[in-house]
C-alpha cells in the first residue's frame, strides 16, 4: 500500500483522501487553511448529473460538449457524464442531502444545460453541504490532516515526484515524502482583481507542477461568471436564479440578451459573461441588472437563503428592485494536464479537481460540472494509485495547447512583485476581452517584476501569482484566435465553430 500525500481540502481532496484510506493506503491530507476552506465551500448552484427519467448521459454529454465551445474531449466528457450519476450517488450515501420536494429530488436549470438536471442542498449552499458531509467522512477515518499548511513546491528527484516542501502554520518549511503526490489546490480566480474565489485561491498546485516541470494547459480559459453582485467582494449570485427566470436588464430596463442569442439569461456562459461586460462599458460602466423579482419574496428566501442574506448585507431588497451584477473570475478551465485517471507527465504526481485539467471543459465550462468532476476524476486517481500496474495513458497534450513551453522563465532581476497591481493588470488586459496590444503591454510588465523567496504565505502565494500570471498570458498570445471563454477583440474570425444549439437539436 501506498504512502498518498493529498493536497487540499474542497471536494477534489477529501474525495481522494477518503477513498484512499478506504482502499488501505496511508493518507496525509493538507490544507492551506482550515479544512472546510476553498471553492468547494463557495458553490451555490449545485452538481449535475443525468439522474431523472426525462434525461439521459447522451444529453448531458452533448450539453457539455456544446458549452465547451469544440474544445473539450469527448473522451474524458463521456467519462465525466457516465460516472457521474454513481459518483452523485455516493455523495449522498455520504451524508449530503440534497434538496428534496413531493416528488422526490428537486432539481435546477442552469445555462446551457438543455434540462434541469442540477441536484441542489440546502437551496444555494450546495457546496457547503458536500464539504460539511466530506469533512465528517474523513476525520471519521484515520486520516492524518495538517490544516493552515501550504504547498510551497514539489520535489522532484530523478525526474519522479517524491513528495513536497510546505509551509506550516509555525512558518518553518517541511518536507513530506509520499509514494504518490495528488494535487487538489483549487482555483487561481486570485490572479484577478474581481473574483468570486475566497482569498485562498492563488493557483498554488499549478504553479508549483510547472515549477516541477510537469506539463500545463488551456490556461488562457478563465470562466468569468456572469453575474457577481457588483458590490465589495463580488458575491457570486448564482445562475440558477436565472435558471428560476430572472432576467438580465440593461440600465434602461430593457432586457438584452435576446438580442445576441436566442437562450437569452441561459446562453453558455462565456457570450452571458461577455454580454454583461460589453453592456455595462457601452451605458459608461454602470451595472447591468438581474430582476429576480418575478420570483416573489417567499420563493426568494426558500430556494436562495444564502443570496438573500447577501443580497440584504450589501443593502439590497432583491424581491423588490432589480440588483446590480459584474463579471467576475469564476472558474479555471486550465491547469495541470492529466490524463483520465488523475496522472500528469510528471510519474508520482496526481492532480484532481479545479487544479487538473482533464480536458472536459474545453474553452467553456457547463455550469455545476465542477464539483462532478471534482469527484468523478477523484474516484478515478484513487484506483489508479491503488492498481499501480494500471497502463499508463500518456498525457497527450499538442504543443501549441501547452501553456508551460512559452518563455516563462522567472526572472531574478526586477521590483518585487505587487499583487494589487498584478490583479489590476490581469483584470484590464487579460479578462473578458483580450487583444495582442493589452497582452504584450501586460507581459512587459510581469517581466519587470521578481518573485521574493518564499518565506511566508504572503510570499509564495505572490511567487504562484507571479507565474501563473506569466503563463497566463503566453497562452492568451498564443492562441490567435478566440474560443469559449478567451476572447480576442483582434481575432478576424470571432466565431470558431457553429455547434447546434439545444432548441436546433430538438428540431433536428
Ligand atoms: C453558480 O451557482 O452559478 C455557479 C455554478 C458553477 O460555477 O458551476
Amino acid at each position: 500500500m501506498a504512502r498518498v500525500l493529498v493536497i487540499g481540502g474542497g471536494i477534489a481532496g477529501l474525495w481522494a483522501a477518503v477513498k484512499a484510506t478506504d482502499a488501505g493506503h496511508t493518507v496525509e491530507l493538507v490544507t492551506k487553511a482550515e479544512l472546510a476552506e476553498g471553492n468547494t465551500r463557495y458553490a451555490q448552484g449545485g452538481i449535475a448529473a443525468a439522474l431523472f427519467p426525462d434525461d439521459s448521459t447522451e444529453r448531458h454529454f452533448a450539453d457539455t460538449i456544446e458549452a465547451g465551445a469544440g474544445l473539450a474531449d469527448p473522451v474524458a466528457v463521456r467519462v465525466l457524464v457516465d460516472e457521474g450519476p454513481d459518483r452523485v450517488r455516493d455523495l449522498i450515501r455520504f451524508g449530503v442531502a440534497f434538496d428534496r420536494g413531493e416528488s422526490g429530488l428537486e432539481r435546477g436549470l442552469e445555462a446551457a444545460h438543455s434540462r434541469a438536471r442540477i441536484l441542489h442542498a440546502g437551496g444555494d449552499a450546495t457546496g457547503a453541504a458536500i464539504e460539511h458531509a466530506l469533512v465528517a467522512t474523513v476525520r471519521r477515518r484515520a486520516v492524518a490532516i495538517d490544516e493552515q499548511t501550504m504547498l510551497v513546491d514539489l520535489v522532484v528527484e530523478t525526474g519522479h515526484v517524491v513528495g513536497a516542501r510546505l509551509l506550516g502554520p509555525s512558518g518553518a518549511v517541511v518536507e513530506r515524502r509520499a509514494d504518490a503526490v495528488v494535487l487538489a489546490t483549487g482555483g487561481s480566480g486570485c490572479l484577478f482583481r474581481h473574483t468570486t474565489n475566497p482569498a485562498v485561491a492563488t493557483g498554488d498546485g499549478v504553479a508549483a507542477a510547472w515549477r516541477a516541470g510537469a506539463r500545463v494547459a488551456d490556461l488562457e480559459f478563465t470562466q468569468f461568471h456572469p453575474t457577481a453582485l457588483a458590490a465589495p467582494g463580488t458575491p457570486l449570485i448564482s445562475e440558477a436564479v436565472r435558471g428560476e427566470g430572472a432576467v438580465l436588464l440593461d440600465a434602461g430596463g430593457r432586457r438584452f440578451l435576446l438580442d445576441l442569442d436566442p437562450r437569452g439569461e441561459l446562453a453558455p456562459r462565456d457570450v452571458v459573461a461577455r454580454a454583461v461586460w460589453r453592456r455595462s462599458l457601452e451605458q459608461g460602466g454602470a451595472p447591468v441588472l438581474l430582476d429576480a423579482t418575478s420570483l416573489g419574496r417567499a420563493e426568494l428566501a426558500r430556494r436562495f437563503p444564502g443570496l438573500d442574506t447577501v443580497a440584504r448585507a450589501a443593502g439590497f431588497d432583491w424581491a423588490r428592485e432589480p440588483i446590480p451584477v459584474t463579471p467576475a473570475a469564476h472558474y479555471a478551465m486550465g491547469g495541470v494536464a492529466t490524463d483520465l485517471d488523475g496522472r500528469t507527465s510528471l510519474p508520482g504526481l496526481f492532480a484532481v479537481g479545479e487544479v487538473a485539467r482533464t480536458g472536459v471543459h474545453g474553452a467553456n465550462r457547463l455550469a455545476s460540472n465542477s464539483l462532478l468532476e471534482a469527484a468523478v476524476f477523484a474516484d478515478r486517481t484513487v484506483r489508479a494509485i491503488t492498481a499501480s500496474e494500471a497502463p499508463v495513458r500518456q498525457v497527450l497534450i499538442a504543443d501549441d495547447e501547452a501553456a508551460g513551453s512559452p518563455d516563462t522563465a522567472a526572472v531574478v532581476h526586477g521590483v518585487p512583485v505587487d499583487r494589487d497591481e498584478l490583479q489590476a493588470l490581469m483584470w484590464s488586459h487579460v479578462g473578458l476581452e483580450r487583444d495582442e496590444e493589452g497582452l504584450a503591454a501586460a507581459s512587459a510588465r510581469l517581466d519587470a517584476w521578481r518573485a521574493l523567496e518564499p518565506v511566508d504565505r504572503r510570499s509564495a502565494e505572490d511567487r504562484n501569482l507571479l507565474d501563473l500570471a506569466r503563463l497566463t498570458v503566453a497562452a492568451a498570445r498564443a492562441r490567435r484566435a478566440s474560443c469559449g471563454a478567451h476572447f480576442r477583440t483582434d481575432d478576424p474570425n470571432l466565431v470558431v465553430a457553429h455547434l447546434p444549439t439545444p432548441l436546433e437539436r430538438e428540431a433536428a
